[in-house]
């Protein structure tokens, strides 16, 4: 144990922070590697978890750092045919394969590396268990031996888990409370586009996140999401509407698409994608209440273009404002932009760093931002595109068409 320091006494290494070499991946790390801390890495199979970590370990073997990556999933030739389609070739990136823990930890200490990358966590067991690797026993005694070597050793530890879709019995979020960061592999398998986001971070802000592209030749980083997420956006459709959400401390422009037509079976239907379906419900009640536009008996579908998951409230105004306009069949303007969360009578209230949306909306050649009065008044002596701002949904059919 160290003996009581004064906390002014405490010094901080300025190299303390390794950088990988991948921006992206750094920003969601809050800037870089913390030396000793360990890492969970988790996502669905298949997403690229092995594609980036193995990139990961490249990034700082090119640096003359020594990386061990330890598979317990896949032979040596399979990772060194990955290794080849991602170009790394480096004297000092190991490859282990193996499963049993005392096995492995007899290598490392022979080796001493700088980072070592565990692929997967619920592939190694311990001998010191009876159960089989992947329970929830073994989980928890290897990853408290890999916390160990990284805190002694002082050395970057990944550790890399697959979460299922029905939750995981022995996955990642068994681990969460262990590690010093958690980070998560999302997108779908059938988008390009890949969201590394963590979720928890004792060295930095949560939410940042990281964005990638799934391409031939491995992760490649998108420096510029909001770009990527309008592409292929319909300029000038009916339900088609640009809302600026916050990811971490970085704005994003996604597009939310919506669909709304009587319903054939009397049974309206809520599908609701990338979006949560409860806030759909609500916000369709607060249009029937409010201004009179029901849309109860119709089918209402929702959709984030590209994939993308918004969990703020912030998106409200947009997604009602989709909503009114696939419902009115009129299209709203392809130059504005749309944020604010809606509350139950109606009202339209500010969200935090309007700044930030604001200039992100002027960055891509939007020239018009609907928000929340509060936030307009806020913003006006900085912005540059128009601003309109609303206090209630009442006035929002007047400032869209
Ligand atoms: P992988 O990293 O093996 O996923 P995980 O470890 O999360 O299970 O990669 C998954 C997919 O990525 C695989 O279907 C093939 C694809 N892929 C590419 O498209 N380009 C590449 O360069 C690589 C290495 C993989
Ligand atoms: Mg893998």
């Amino acid at each position: 144990m160290g003996r009581p320091q004064v906390i002014n006494a405490i010094s901080i290494d300025p190299k303390h922070r390794l950088k990988t070499g991948i921006i992206e991946f750094d920003r969601a790390l809050g800037g870089g590697l913390i030396r000793g801390s360990i890492i969970l890495l988790g996502g669905e199979p298949g997403i690229g978890k092995s594609t980036l970590i193995l990139q990961v370990a490249g990034g700082i073997s090119d640096q003359g750092l020594k990386s061990l990556y330890l598979s317990g999933e896949e032979s040596p030739q399979q990772i060194k045919l990955r290794a080849k389609r991602l170009s790394i070739n480096s004297e000092n990136l190991f490859v282990v394969t193996g499963n049993c823990i005392e096995d492995l930890f007899e290598e490392m200490e022979e080796l001493k590396p700088d980072l070592l990358v565990v692929d997967s966590i619920q592939t190694i067991y311990t001998n010191a268990l009876p159960s089989t690797p992947g329970s929830v026993g073994q989980l928890r005694e290897v990853s408290a031996r890999f916390l160990r070597f990284a805190k002694e050793t002082n050395t970057p530890v990944f550790l890399v888990g697959h979460v299922t879709k029905d939750g995981a019995i022995a996955g990642p979020k068994l681990l969460e409370h262990l590690v010093d960061t958690v980070l998560y592999f999302e997108g779908d398998s059938s988008h390009v586009f890949r969201i590394i986001r963590a979720v928890k971070n004792r060295y930095g802000s949560t939410n940042e996140i990281g964005v990638f592209e799934m391409k031939e030749a491995g992760l490649k980083e998108v420096g510029n999401p909001s770009r990527l997420f309008l592409e292929e956006r319909p300029e000038g459709a009916v339900g088609s509407v640009v809302i600026p959400c916050l990811e971490g401390t970085r704005p994003v422009l996604v597009e939310i698409q919506a669909l709304v037509g009587t319903s054939p079976f009397g049974m309206p239907r809520r599908t609701a994608i990338g979006v949560d379906h409860n806030r759909i419900s609500l916000l369709v009640a607060v249009l029937g209440k409010r201004i009179g536009i029901e849309m109860g008996d119709q089918d209402i579908f929702v959709n984030v273009a590209g994939g993308l998951k918004v969990d703020e409230p912030a998106a409200d105004l947009g997604i009602v404002s989709a909503m009114i306009s696939s419902f009115l069949d009129k299209p709203v303007s392809p130059n504005l932009v749309i944020f604010g969360e809606v509350g139950l009578a109606g009202e339209v209230r500010g969200v935090n760093q309007p700044e930030l949306r604001i200039k992100e909306a002027e960055k891509l050649g939007f020239t018009r931002c609907l928000l929340s009065k509060s936030n307009m008044e806020s913003c006006k002596s900085a912005a540059t595109m128009k601003l309109v701002g609303i206090d209630s949904v009442r006035g929002l059919i007047d400032e869209l068409f």
